[in-house]
């Protein structure tokens, strides 16, 4: 039997239903923080995201699915939607019409990272991007909408961990102190970081090796080499996220594994997850949008990990399933046709409606019916239809009655 690709998975019946309801009230939440959404494709030139993420990122080096498509040109399936969505704000010019522009996606993304509980090789974010503000406030904003959108989805075990990575003014100080700190330490890196010290110490402090983290326990901290103009949009984030009653840490080692963070990092993390701890991650990313030749537009924004969400919420409810409103049990199978004609009218004014194809016993289709948690049956066979009255039986209280055929559409939706 041919298997799905590993790292790969589906989301059956019983659980698409949770990622419904979770699009549902996230959808819902961002229009009302003013977000509009964009759709964007899967597949980009590989320039795109080796330009905005970063050469020595994990996700350039390692994890890309990237391959030459029949024309000959470099192309790979999205690892993320930020500079998908950087990209599309500046081909289609969305700045000339309006600069502050608030945008989100919902889709697959694609990273051949070693697969595990959490961590996927194709897994599902949920961004949203504000472009064209330069303001803390919004990334506030962002945080307070996603600890909003946690407490909806009753999801209570989380902390928002912030950082700030400075800006090209400030973080050269800290990058030389780093690279000096890490000059001694060579020998106790992994080889990645050995190798990537130089060029990119901060992906070092990222470095998930339980000996680089050990060795980096006593790392300077960008913190001690903000400039005054970073450090006071900091402080202004940590004000306003207190005035709003939102808990926070500041963790000094989250720069995020992506190369184009500046100013205000942020991760959303939760202790039900295990080791794939982040359930949402982002920041401020100011320099994206010029780098990708497009005007110098500061620009914000989040990815949320829907898959991970979805684990955590599963946990709440263990399973979602919609159940039909009506079953119709028809007896003899020459009466099928015209109760398959009700079940179709039925769906059609918005009644989810289900029938047995199979002409079964009566006994067999009432289970049948149980089975499926059905709120009505609608008992149809020779007699019922000879004396022009069908048999309704609420399933919950057990109660019958004979409701007329003449109009039995009307009549059923009239007692449902
Ligand atoms: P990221 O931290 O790479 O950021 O991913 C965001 C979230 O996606 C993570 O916190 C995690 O929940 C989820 N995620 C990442 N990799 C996997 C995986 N292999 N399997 C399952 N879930 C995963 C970004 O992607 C940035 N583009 C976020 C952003 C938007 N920054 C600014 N705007």
């Amino acid at each position: 039997m041919i298997q799905l690709i590993k790292g790969f998975k589906d989301i059956l019946p019983g659980e698409v239903e949770i990622w419904q309801q979770i699009e549902k009230i996230t959808v819902s939440l961002l229009e009302d923080f003013g977000f509009k959404e964009i759709r964007i494709p899967i597949m980009e030139h590989t320039e795109l995201f080796a330009r905005s993420i970063g050469e020595d990122t994990d996700i350039v080096e390692k994890e890309m699915y990237t391959f030459r498509d029949r024309s000959g040109d470099l192309v790979t399936l999205r690892p993320e939607a930020t500079a998908s969505i950087c990209r599309a704000y500046i081909q289609h010019k969305l700045f000339a019409k309006e600069p502050v522009q608030k945008l989100f996606t919902i889709g697959p993304m694609f990273r051949c990272e070693k697969p595990q509980k959490g961590r996927y090789r194709q897994f599902y974010q949920i961004n949203a991007e504000i472009f064209g503000v330069a303001s803390p406030l919004v990334d506030v904003e962002l945080i307070v909408l996603l600890t909003t959108l946690f407490s909806r989805l009753s999801v209570s075990d989380i902390k928002a961990h912030i950082n700030s990575l400075g800006c090209p003014e400030c973080r050269p100080g800290f990058k030389a102190a780093l690279t000096d700190f890490l000059a001694s330490r060579t020998e106790n890196l992994c080889s990645n970081c050995a190798r990537r010290k130089d060029r990119n110490p901060l992906r070092v402090l990222d470095c998930k090796v339980p000996g680089c983290r050990e060795e980096m326990a006593e790392s300077p901290s960008l913190m001690d080499y903000l400039c005054p103009e970073c450090l006071q949009d900091f402080e202004s984030v940590k004000t306003n996220l207190e005035a709003l009653n939102i808990p926070f840490v500041v963790d000094k080692r989250l720069v995020r594994g992506l190369d184009y963070y500046n100013r205000t990092t942020f991760e959303i993390q939760t202790g039900s997850l295990g080791a794939q701890n982040a359930v949402a991650g982002g920041g401020r990313y100011d320099g994206l949008v010029k780098e990708l030749g497009g005007p110098d537009m500061p620009a914000t924004g989040f990815a949320i990990g829907f898959d991970r969400l979805a684990e955590i919420v599963r946990l709440n409810i263990p399973e979602y399933v919609k159940t039909p409103d009506i079953f119709l049990a028809v007896l003899g199978k020459q009466n099928q046709s015209l109760v398959f004609e009700w079940k179709c009218a039925l769906g059609i004014k918005g009644v989810k409606a289900e029938m047995d194809f199979s002409g079964r016993s009566l006994k067999s289709q009432m289970k049948r019916a149980d089975k499926m948690k059905a709120k009505h049956v609608l008992i149809v066979g020779d007699n019922e239809i000879k004396e022009g009255s069908a048999i309704l039986r609420n399933m919950v209280t057990k109660e019958q009655v004979s409701i007329p055929i003449n109009g039995i559409v009307e009549n059923v939706v009239a007692k449902l």
